[in-house]
């Protein structure tokens, strides 16, 4: 109860909501604070289950229509991907009162300029997590970050870090529908867009919420 009067201009509006989800997205690349920084991407394992995890958003194209997202090329996702390119990413912002669900098809790439750029623009440190000597998710009998002891502690080098750059992959997802909901006392509002590639265009609708 008492929401306020005034509504926020994208309520009613599908193109302003649109803008809306897309300015939310594009913030989360750069700023840290905001819980589109660290979205929830779905992929779908060998047995068809949906697997989630959290990972970091590093871009974010609304020309491209596509998200990118870094990882390690041996990790079960990886696999999963290149079995089935089905992917889900989700988003909440408490603040904005707002979820943003979007599915597409993942583009994996561990080698190429996109893959180079953002190997090259990660900081040593974010890179070093990629130096694990065994892939994510092996067993291990001991407790272990999977790093070499020597790099404990430390921040690699750039000359050390060469050897390891075939361990890291760029996901690149190209979104294929996103769905929106805004979250308000007086009504919710829920809407979808969905990539119309003969159109090239997004064709939006309203749903009930
Ligand atoms: C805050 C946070 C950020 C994360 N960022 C990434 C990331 O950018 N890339 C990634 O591969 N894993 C990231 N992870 C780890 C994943 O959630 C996941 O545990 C790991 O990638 C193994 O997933 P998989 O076995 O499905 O491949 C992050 C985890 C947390 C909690």
């Amino acid at each position: 109860m008492n929401e306020p009067d005034s509504f926020p201009a994208f309520y009613d509006d599908l193109a302003l909501s649109f803008e809306e989800a897309w300015g939310l997205i594009v913030a989360g690349v750069t700023d840290r604070k905001s819980p589109c920084h660290m979205p929830i991407v779905g992929t779908v394992d060998a047995l068809g289950m949906p697997q989630l995890r959290i990972m970091i958003l590093r871009d974010a194209s609304l020309d491209a229509r596509t998200l990118r997202f870094h990882t390690d090329s041996r990790s079960i996702k990886a696999e999963q991907i290149a079995q089935n390119p089905a992917t889900s990413v989700l988003i909440y912002d408490p603040e904005a009162k707002v979820q943003i669900r979007m599915s597409g098809k993942t583009l994996f790439t561990a080698i190429g300029d996109v893959a180079d750029r953002a190997w090259s623009e990660s900081t040593p440190f974010a890179r070093r997590c990629y130096m694990a000597e065994a892939a994510p998710g092996t067993p291990s009998e001991e407790p272990s970050s999977g790093l070499p002891d020597w790099i404990a502690g430390k921040q690699p080098e750039e000359e050390q870090l060469a050897d390891y750059r075939v361990n890291f992959a760029a996901l690149l997802v190209e979104i294929e529908t996103i769905e929106w909901l805004y979250l308000a006392n007086a009504g919710h509002r829920r809407a979808r867009w969905q990539w119309d590639s003969a159109q090239n265009s997004w064709a939006a609708r309203w749903l009930i919420p």
